[in-house]
């Protein structure tokens, strides 16, 4: 059977994660959805948990889909799962030069790991993460940023309580 494994730190899911989450559920046979830590960047607002549950909710309607969280190294949980394949997505240049680095990061730290990249649709190459928490802190509209289904959870989550 094919798998792949697609991390990510999704603080919170956006509907370009879930366009690439798509696009390689139609190309493995398995794909697990794997939620980790960017330790480089700031550290996530939500537990790891949290976050899965929201990339869970939006991820329900495709099945041969899962959702973990992970802690420590990716070569690690991949190794552990017996996965050689890891898929990230791409929605410009600047997003090639960073994949670019962690992937032969992972390939000195694990040369069988291969990682493949899948080019998001062209109407979420500019929806990021981090826009969306800016925006919902805010009180802005990110109907058109995340999926439906976590929408209020967002809201619920990255908005500002005053
Ligand atoms: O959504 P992000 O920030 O691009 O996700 C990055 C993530 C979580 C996939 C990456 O930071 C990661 O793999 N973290 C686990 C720790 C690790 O393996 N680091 C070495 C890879 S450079």
């Amino acid at each position: 059977m094919s798998v792949a494994i697609y991390p990510g730190s999704f603080d919170p899911p956006t509907l370009g994660h879930v366009d690439v989450i798509e696009r390689a559920a139609r190309v493995f046979e398995r794909v697990i959805v794997c939620v980790g830590s960017n330790v480089r960047k700031d550290s996530a607002r939500l537990s790891g948990e949290d976050r899965a549950s929201l990339v869970e909710e939006a991820v329900g309607h495709i099945e041969n889909v899962e959702v973990e969280v992970m802690s420590g190294l990716l070569i690690d949980f991949a190794r552990k799962k017996g996965i050689r394949v890891v898929v990230k997505g791409l929605r410009d240049t600047r997003d090639f030069g960073a994949e670019r680095e962690q992937a032969l990061l992972n390939r000195t730290m694990s040369p069988d790991l291969e990682t493949i990249f899948v080019v998001s649709d062209v109407r979420y190459s500019f929806v990021s993460s981090s826009a969306v928490r800016e925006i919902a802190f805010h009180g802005g509209d990110v109907c058109k940023m995340v999926p439906s289904g976590i929408l209020k959870d967002v809201w619920r989550l990255y908005g500002r309580s005053e």
